[in-house]
C-alpha cells in the first residue's frame, strides 16, 4: 500500500485557513464596496471591515511569511508527475507575493490619499505613509489589478486541491485539512 504523505503541523494548518477565510471575507467587501449606488451605510460599514481586517492580515501574513521561512513543509508524493509539483511551487511563490502585496498596497491607497483606519487611529499608530494624490492613484490601480491576478490564482488553487481531494485522492489535501493535525498512526 501505497503510504501517505507527510502532512502540515498544526500552526500551519491554522495560518493557511486563518488567511484563506480572511481572504475569502475581502474580496467580496472590496468587489461590493466600490460599486456605485450602493445604500451609503452599507458602503461604509463594508469599508470600515475591508480597511480594519485587511490592516490586520498585513500581521497575519507576516507570521505566516515568518513560519514559512523557518519550517519547511514536507515533500510531496512521488506519484505527484514533476510538472504539477512545478506548478504547485510557482503558484504557492505567487500567493505569498500576492497575499504580501495585497494589504500593503490598500494599505498605501487608503493612507496616501488621507483616509482613516479606525482601529489604528484609535491606537494612535502613526500613518507611515505621506498624502499624496498621485502615489493613492497608483496604489488603487495596482491593488485593483492584483486583485484579479490574486482571484485567478486562488481559482486554480482550490481546483487543484479538490482534484487531488476527490479525483486523485492521494493525501495531499488531508496534508492541508483538517485545520488542526491529527495524530499520525
Ligand atoms: C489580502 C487583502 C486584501 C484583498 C484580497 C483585497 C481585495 C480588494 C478587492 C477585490 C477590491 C476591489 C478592487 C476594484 O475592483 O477596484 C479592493 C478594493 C479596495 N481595497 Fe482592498 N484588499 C485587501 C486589503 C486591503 C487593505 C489592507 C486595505 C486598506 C487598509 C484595502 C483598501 C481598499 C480600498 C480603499 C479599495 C477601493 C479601491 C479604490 O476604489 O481606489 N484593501 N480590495
Amino acid at each position: 500500500m501505497e503510504r501517505l504523505p507527510q502532512g502540515h503541523g498544526t500552526t500551519t494548518r491554522v495560518l493557511h485557513w486563518l488567511v484563506a477565510v480572511l481572504i475569502l471575507l475581502m474580496i467580496p467587501a472590496g468587489l461590493i464596496m466600490v460599486r456605485e449606488g450602493l445604500p451609503r451605510n452599507l458602503q461604509d460599514t463594508l469599508f470600515v471591515f475591508h480597511k480594519n481586517v485587511g490592516s490586520l492580515l498585513i500581521v497575519i501574513v507576516a507570521l505566516r511569511l515568518a513560519w514559512r521561512m523557518t519550517h519547511r513543509p514536507p515533500g510531496l508524493p512521488a506519484t505527484m508527475p514533476a510538472w504539477q509539483r512545478r506548478a504547485a511551487a510557482a503558484s504557492h511563490v505567487a500567493l505569498y507575493v500576492l497575499m504580501v502585496a495585497m494589504p500593503l498596497s490598500g494599505y498605501v491607497r487608503v493612507r496616501a490619499g488621507g483616509f482613516p483606519i479606525e482601529a489604528l487611529d484609535a491606537i494612535g499608530f502613526p500613518a507611515l505613509i505621506p498624502e499624496s494624490k498621485a502615489l493613492a492613484e497608483a496604489a488603487s490601480s495596482f491593488h485593483a489589478i492584483a486583485a484579479f491576478i490574486l482571484i485567478g490564482i486562488i481559482a486554480i488553487h482550490v481546483a487543484a486541491a479538490l482534484q487531488h481531494a476527490l479525483i486523485r485522492r492521494d493525501g495531499v489535501f488531508q496534508r492541508m485539512w483538517p485545520p488542526v493535525a491529527r495524530e499520525r498512526p
